[in-house]
């Protein structure tokens, strides 16, 4: 039996000895040698001396060539055969050869040439740790949400080690953390691998990574270790809400602001990181209105202002502002912007109502116009005071705050003042005060006030007898200082009646333009003047009028020829003037006497003589035509003469009449000669006229008399019947006597004239006038009672008369052929003189 001792090769080891125990066992039963060693010897160290192993001379294994053969390729061993060591030739990896075999066992022969023998062997390669673990990665990256639970695992891999047993991997550990413990597998099964557990939850915002090492440790000894880092990135969620920084944002603004600048800025914050932190502002809820206003710029949210601000239309403004995170979460704030007044706003003058045009004649204290003012600002910026101008009748009455009435404050007069313009001034009491001011424009309307008023009281117009009908006269004019229909004025005669006419009768006046028109010829010798009242009336409503007062005078124009009275020319051949033969020179023969109804040089005769038989006897006065002698008559002269007076008047032309005066000069005769009759006849004659004067004179005085008498009594009864009819009846004539005094018949009652005269005078005025006219020789005055009165004013009979003075101042009364007129107008007497 062949014991092969081990000890002088190999360390005590247990591994050996339990080999080498197995090998005893085996050589007995087969002979195969076992050796064990360990892995990564040296080349040349002795694994045994195998000539002894098996009982053989080493000179055998010379001698006999032996050698090893091993199985594959590689000759791990050799023998020396001179000693008969086993040597390893190689460096033996177990790990290399067996890999991860648990027993790893090289075999060879020993084979023997001469003779030829073989033994085989059988080397177990023992491990040793030569190998650390390692893991197939150095680093291992997890990624963790936040809100991962606890007891949540994250798998690693295995670290490998090559070596086998216990030199393998034992034990995995892991650096110390909060959050992390290693969960170690079971080691056998090669399905397990370690794990970390999530034992503490994880916060992003306060980790955002953890670094672990991961150890893995194997049974050598000493224990050889492989590490691994494990990267534990945390994975954020959107676990945070964002946050505004305040939860009221206060701001005040003063209204007016320029546009779109930043009134507030609201801030939140959000922990979260990336989207989770994005945060965005918005509005919530906002009224239409307010999103025209404010403007929210959701990346910095800042607050602009787009449109400018009123404090009068809004003074405070709210809205609420969120915020919002990529991961929709949401937080709100609120926003509350105060507008601060500022005097920005004047006063505003509103007018109710205007009462325009306003009657001139209101009483004070009317209201003319009612209206108010407001200021949109507030506070002293709203207080108004409200004021006009002193200077115009007008002030304001305030009823209640900032409600006024304009009324009147004295009387107004629209002749003086038409219209207002009433400035209202408001004025805020602001700083610096604001004002705003309203014309009212009032008109004042006219109220008939005034009446026309005439140019002159009296105006005075002439007109030349004879005038065409609608002859012009003049015109008058009056003015009113109202307006419009206030002031039109027409004009109209005032009735009445003039020389027993209406005055319509005589003259008519163009209602609107004053022109006055006369309606018939006048005529001078008829009347010289006349007064009229015209009217001027106005268009109001009442009406004013006012009364002017018109003078017309009618001048006289030279249309009437003189008339002879005496001698008179129709019956001139019947009578002739007796003159006594023996007549001393300046006897007054006769007097031519005529009338001339025309007045002042129209009617101042003058007497001329134009044919004489004996131009040496008779001379003609030349304005008293008074035929008188020149020289004493003697008897050698003819006793008939026949002498031509010419009467002419002063008119232009000059009108004249002529008369043929018979003289018969007759012894101691101092009567009236009639021709072709003889003395009786003519004594006769005269004695008649006398009683025929007589008896007329007294006729005539009772007529008078009676006419005076019914006179009084139709007046008497004129009176009491205007009395009860309530009629005004002016003017009322006294009577209508004409007074027609002439120097002749001046004369004649003097008893100057001769007696012969005088019924030829009567004679005469009785055809002048064509009517019962009658002489009173008293008086001197005619009755007329004819259709053609005289109409004379009897008011203006003594100007009439002073008018032609001059006429009969230059002749003497007494011998005056011209005639002086007194007439008296009077009013017609019966119905028919006034239809006349
Ligand atoms: C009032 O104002 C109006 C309009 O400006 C003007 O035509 C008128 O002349 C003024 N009247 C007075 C009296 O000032
Ligand atoms: C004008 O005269 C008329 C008639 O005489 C009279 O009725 C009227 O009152 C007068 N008017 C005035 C204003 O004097």
């Amino acid at each position: 039996m062949d014991v092969l001792d081990f000890r002088s090769y190999f360390t005590p080891d247990k591994q050996v000895i339990y080999s080498l125990l197995l090998i005893l066992l085996c050589s007995t039963v087969d002979s195969t040698l076992r050796y064990s060693i360990r892995e990564e010897l040296p080349k040349g160290s002795v694994v045994s001396n195998i000539a002894n192993d098996l009982g053989l001379d080493t000179r055998l294994l010379s001698e006999g060539r032996a050698r090893i053969v091993c199985e594959g390729t590689q000759q791990y061993f050799q023998v020396n055969t001179k000693t008969g060591v086993l040597l390893v030739n190689e460096r033996i990896d177990r790990e290399g050869i067996c890999e991860e075999t648990a027993k790893c066992l090289l075999y060879f022969q020993l084979v023997i040439e001469n003779p030829l023998q073989q033994y085989r062997v059988e080397v177990e390669i023992l491990d040793v740790n030569d190998n650390s673990p390692s893991f197939p990665q150095r680093e291992f990256v997890i990624s963790v949400v936040e809100q991962a639970v606890p007891g949540t695992t994250f798998p690693l891999e295995r670290a490998q080690d090559l070596d086998v047993g216990v030199n393998a991997v034992q034990n995995y550990m892991i650096s110390q953390n909060d959050h992390f413990r290693l969960d170690i597998p079971n080691l056998k099964d090669q399905n397990k691998r370690p794990e970390i557990v999530l034992v503490k939850q994880l916060d992003y915002e306060k980790t955002h990574t953890i670094r672990l090492q991961l150890t893995a440790v194997d049974g050598g000894e000493p224990p050889r270790t492989g590490t691994a880092a494990v990267q534990i990135n945390v994975i954020d969620i959107n676990d945070n809400a964002p946050v505004f920084n305040q939860s009221v944002y206060k701001v005040k603004l003063f209204e007016q602001n320029a546009k779109n600048f930043v009134a507030v800025k609201v801030t939140a914050t959000d922990l979260d990181d990336g989207p989770n932190g994005d945060i965005i502002y918005a509005f919530s809820h906002i009224s239409d209105a307010m999103g025209r206003i404010f403007k929210l710029n959701n990346k910095t949210g800042e607050i602009t202002v787009a449109e400018p601000l009123d404090f009068e239309d809004r003074n405070i403004y709210q809205m609420e502002v969120q915020v919002k995170d990529g991961g929709g979460l949401i937080a709100y704030s609120k926003v509350v912007i105060e507008i601060v007044d500022v005097n920005d706003n004047a006063p505003e003058i509103i007018l109710t109502s205007v009462r325009s045009p306003l009657p001139e004649d209101s009483s004070p204290q009317t209201v003319v116009a009612l209206l108010n003012v407001k200021d949109l600002d507030s506070g002293g910026n709203g207080n108004i005071r409200c004021t006009v101008g002193t200077h115009q009748p007008f002030r304001l009455m305030s009823s209640f705050k900032n409600f006024y009435r304009l009324v009147t404050d004295g009387h107004l007069d629209r002749e003086k003042v038409s219209e207002y313009n009433i400035t209202v001034t408001a004025v805020d009491d602001g700083s610096p005060p604001l004002s705003s001011t309203a014309v009212i424009h009032v008109r004042i309307s006219d109220i008939n006030d005034n009446p026309p008023v005439f140019s002159k009281t009296l105006y005075t117009m002439q007109v030349s007898e004879n005038n065409k009908p609608g002859a012009l006269i003049g015109s008058i004019m009056a003015t009113d200082k109202d307006s419009a229909e206030n002031a039109q004025v027409s004009y109209s005669l005032i009735e009445e009646m003039v020389k027993g006419f209406p005055i319509s009768h005589f003259i008519s006046i163009n209602s609107d333009k004053g022109n006055i028109h006369a309606v018939r010829p006048f005529d001078y010798e008829q009347f010289q003047n006349f007064t009229f009242l015209v009217q001027a009336l106005d268009s109001g409503t009442p009406a004013l009028s006012s009364n002017t007062t018109v003078k017309l005078y009618i001048i006289d124009r030279n249309d009437n020829a003189p008339t002879l009275l005496h001698p008179s020319p129709k019956d001139s051949s019947f009578s002739a003037e007796i003159v006594p033969n023996n007549a001393e020179g300046g006897y007054l023969v006769s007097k031519v006497v005529a009338v001339d109804a025309d007045s002042g040089q129209n009617a101042w005769l003058s007497f001329h003589l134009q044919k004489v038989s004996d131009q040496s006897l008779f001379s003609v006065g030349l304005h008293t035509g008074e035929i008188r002698t020149i020289r004493k008559m003697t008897e050698r002269d003819n006793t008939r003469h026949t002498l031509i007076v010419v009467v002419k008047d002063n008119g232009q032309p000059s009108l004249s009449a002529t008369a043929t005066v018979k003289i018969v000069a007759a012894e101691n005769f101092s009567g009236h000669y009639l021709e072709s009759t003889d003395k009786e006849q003519v004594g006769e004659f005269d004695s008649n006229l006398t009683i025929y004067l007589i008896i007329s004179l007294a006729v005539v005085t009772f007529l008078f008399l009676a006419f005076i008498v019914l006179l009084l009594t139709l007046k008497a009864y004129r009176i009491k019947r205007s009395v009860f009819s309530s009629v005004p009846d002016q003017n009322v004539p006294s009577s209508n006597i004409v007074s027609f005094r002439t120097s002749y018949l001046d004369s004649l009652a003097r008893g100057t004239i001769h007696q012969g005269y005088l019924r030829e005078v009567q004679a005469k005025v009785e055809s002048l006038s064509g009517g019962s006219k009658h002489l009173d020789p008293n008086k001197g005055t005619i009755y007329a009672g004819n259709e053609h009165p005289m109409l004379i004013d009897i008011n203006n009979a003594n100007e009439f008369l002073q008018d032609h003075q001059p006429a009969a101042n230059a002749i003497p009364p007494s011998h005056s052929s011209y005639q002086r007129v007194q007439a008296i107008l009077t009013r017609p007497m019966s119905t028919d003189w006034q239809e006349g």
